[in-house]
């Protein structure tokens, strides 16, 4: 400990992450399908969003440059982030999101804290389960007082049971790296080393944590930065929902569901007798329990509201056919089926193949899609077509289906390109900030690079190797990326309104 970072780690940088679950507008489509009333804002409505452990702050400025109307607020306690997100904002001319260097164990009862209004929806990526009980009681009372009666709050952590066979491994890492190198990203990875040779050696509970494996087998693809930021802090704290619950009551919030579609469909988590234990309950939290011991899911995205509105499903329906979607993939690259914890969820052609058509040309009504005449199968059912397209992110909701490219949006982008390809790796996942979607659209750093140069027309290919530079060996597959991200991705994202 520094004396400010209560256990923290603040030596390095966090990497600048987007995660499409953190917009307001994937939170109110989440609430919706799990029955409570919250509407998408609408164009007049005074948003604000308030971010909490806003690292970089690359999410909460793609919702800045999306939503020119709202305010963004995003606090962090480490003055490096937030020098870097304030530059940031200024080089991109963006005047409604303001960054606030605060303790979130304390900000609820500093003066900057009171000042700021009353919040519509709050997000906290990656935060939670990494900080001591005085900065998770400090968020339950800022969360009480400024986030508003019917507020939505995005709330993601390590999650019990998922994390419970990784728990050594997070304790000998952490513990040979700090008697290993000094600075924490060194720590991190002298710590892996020794897990690596533990492992090696087998050690019994190591070798049966399927986990540990996947993280060692990718490991050389994981920034420095973010492993010292996942391993290396001293309250490293993996939990369970109900207590998390719990906790948050005392903001009077109650849980919703998962800000990650699927998640939130009993058949497409549970085999039949899971749910039929599951289904004993009549208390929620008691079925997501059982659901949590079923289910691969280490990283929890919860969404919990001040005030839930509960409907009916039929008024439910009514909401989800009003949603409006377009594609985030090429009608040819749909798949045949997708993953889902219980095994693969096919998409049958003779329903998915007309709507997907339809919404590939234009924007439309979930309600207009299943009245499609050519549609064969259930046209009843907007939760399941929600749940599987924007789900699997093959489709998005689009908030705004008639606003033109913002060009404030779009300077954004161009920004985000330079800045991001100094330091991530071209398959990075990135949010292109859209007026249309209200959000973030789903992307990669190469189809960053690839909008930051269209105005080259036939150059964009050599312009980007030339840049680029990879090694001999992998010029062509370099070359096949751009081409796709030009002909297939930039489609998709001129439809999402990205330019
Ligand atoms: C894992 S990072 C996530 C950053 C960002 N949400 C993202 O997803 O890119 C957690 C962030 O919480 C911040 N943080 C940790 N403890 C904090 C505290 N007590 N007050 C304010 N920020 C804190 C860290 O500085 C760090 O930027």
């Amino acid at each position: 400990m520094n004396g400010w970072n209560s256990g923290y780690v603040t030596d390095v940088p966090y990497t600048a992450g987007w995660y499409s679950q953190q917009s307001p507008v994937m939170m109110a489509l989440a609430c919706q399908l799990c029955g409570v009333a919250v509407p998408f804002p609408r164009d007049a409505d005074p948003v604000h969003l308030l971010e909490l452990g806003c690292g970089q702050g690359y999410g909460a400025l793609v919702q800045a440059a999306s939503n020119p109307g709202w305010r963004v607020t995003a606090i962090d306690f480490n003055p490096t982030h937030i020098a870097a997100a304030r530059a940031w904002a200024v080089e991109a001319g963006l005047t409604n999101i303001c960054f606030i260097e605060a303790d979130l164990a304390t900000f609820a009862e500093d003066p900057v804290g009171r000042d700021i209004p009353e919040a519509d929806f709050v997000t906290m990526h990656g935060v939670w389960s990494w900080v001591p009980d005085s900065v998770q009681s400090g968020i339950v009372r800022l969360l009480r007082q400024k986030l508003r009666a019917g507020g939505v709050l995005h709330l993601s952590y390590n999650g019990l049971p998922a994390w419970g066979p990784v728990l050594g491994m997070q304790r000998l890492l952490r513990e040979a790296g700090r008697r290993l190198a000094w600075r924490s990203d060194h720590q991190a990875e002298e710590g892996m080393a020794v897990v690596k040779a533990l492992l090696a050696a087998e050690a019994r509970h190591l070798d049966r944590a399927p986990m540990v494996k996947a993280l060692l087998a990718r490991l050389e693809d994981v920034p420095r930065g973010y492993l010292a930021h996942e391993y290396m802090n001293e309250f490293w704290r993996p939990c369970f929902l109900a207590d998390v619950a719990a906790a948050l009551s005392g903001a009077k919030l109650e849980w919703i569901g998962s800000s990650q579609l699927i998640e939130n469909f009993p058949a497409l988590t549970m085999t039949d007798a899971q749910r039929a234990i599951a289904n004993r309950f009549e208390d929620p939290l008691m079925r997501e329990m059982v659901k949590d011991l079923c289910v691969e899911r280490s990283l929890r995205h919860d969404l919990f509201v001040r005030g839930a509105r509960r409907v009916g499903n039929a008024t439910r329906d009514e909401m989800l056919m009003d949603v409006v979607i377009g594609m985030g993939v090429h009608p040819d690259e749909l798949p045949a089926e997708v993953e889902v914890p219980t095994g693969q969820a096919r998409f049958n052609a003779a329903f998915y193949g007309p709507v997907v058509e339809a919404a590939s040309r234009q924007a439309s009504r979930v309600g207009d899609l299943l009245r499609l005449a050519e549609v064969e199968g259930n046209r009843d059912n907007p939760a399941e077509l929600l749940g599987m397209l924007v789900g699997a992110n093959l489709a998005y909701p689009v908030l705004r289906p008639d606003a033109d490219p913002d060009p404030g949006a779009m300077h954004f982008n161009r920004i985000a390109a330079r800045r991001l390809a100094r330091s991530e790796s071209l398959n990075r996942v990135v949010g292109l900030a859209s007026h249309r979607l209200g959000a973030g659209a789903h992307g990669s750093l190469l189809d960053l690079l690839v909008l930051d140069r269209l105005d080259a027309g036939d150059a964009v290919v050599p312009d980007l190797l030339r840049l680029i530079a990879p090694p001999s060996n992998a010029v062509s597959a370099l070359r096949q990326a751009i081409e796709h991200s030009l002909h297939r991705r930039m489609p998709i994202l001129r439809a999402a309104g990205v330019y």
